[in-house]
């Protein structure tokens, strides 16, 4: 069996929405951030399923014992947000995923190169094996950023078949890099744009999401 990178693009009416409201180039900084928050809740939802290990059991209702299933407490969950823009997605995974540890890793482009350059890394030396990791980057352009933060994880331990990426706008070179070294890594995204200029912006994208974020 060949395994094969799988982008799902969720056909949810509050992704497309939210969507809508990220892109539109008149939206604040404030309604922006809303906007990433919801696209973190609903698509780390949309990732979480197959995905969030589970156990089964019995519970005892008011009335009688019933079977029940309940989320694996032994399996850790972590979260790996991209700064500066992926924390913009972070607050909406939390809502998801209130017990994951939170693991940050700061990349930022070079504008010259496009080139990642890791600024922060607070990933643990070795990741608990079977750990669930979901990635947070609302942009994965040509691949760069979210290529060295999967380096980062494998060396660490962490298996590509129990990361969920969580993306905003993704586009094919980004997919394809991830595609050719990661075969049987999911990617969620809320769009996927067709293409990416020479100053390493998606078009049409949904300008810098950093920068959109955070005001600057
Ligand atoms: C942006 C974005 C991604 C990266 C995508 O971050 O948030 O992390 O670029 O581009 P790539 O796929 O070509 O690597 P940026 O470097 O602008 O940093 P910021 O999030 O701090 O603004």
């Amino acid at each position: 069996m060949t395994l094969q990178l799988r982008v799902y693009v969720p056909p949810h009416p509050l992704i497309k929405h939210w969507l809508a409201v990220a892109r539109d180039a008149g939206t604040p900084s404030v309604l922006f951030r809303s906007a990433m928050t919801e696209l973190g809740r609903w698509l780390t939802y949309e990732a979480a399923r197959e995905w969030l290990p589970t156990q089964e059991t019995t519970v005892q209702s008011p009335l009688d014992s019933c079977p029940a299933t309940l989320i694996d407490p032994t399996v850790p969950v972590a979260v790996v947000p991209i700064l500066r823009a992926g924390l913009g997605l972070l607050e909406g995974a939390q809502t998801v995923l209130p017990l994951a540890s939170i693991y940050h890793l700061g990349l930022v482009r070079d504008e010259e190169t496009l080139q990642p350059l890791c600024y922060l890394n607070k990933l643990p030396k070795k990741f608990q094996s079977q750990t669930r990791v979901l990635v947070t980057d609302p942009m994965l352009a040509t691949g760069g950023s979210i290529m060295a933060a999967m380096a980062e994880l494998t060396q660490r331990g962490v298996d590509p078949t129990q990361v969920r990426i969580i993306s905003v706008v993704a586009a094919p070179p980004a997919l394809q890099k991830l595609n050719d070294a990661y075969p049987g890594l999911i990617v969620y995204t809320a769009t996927i744009d067709q293409m990416v200029n020479d100053r390493g912006f998606i078009v049409p994208g949904l300008g810098d999401a950093g920068d959109r974020i955070f005001g600057t």
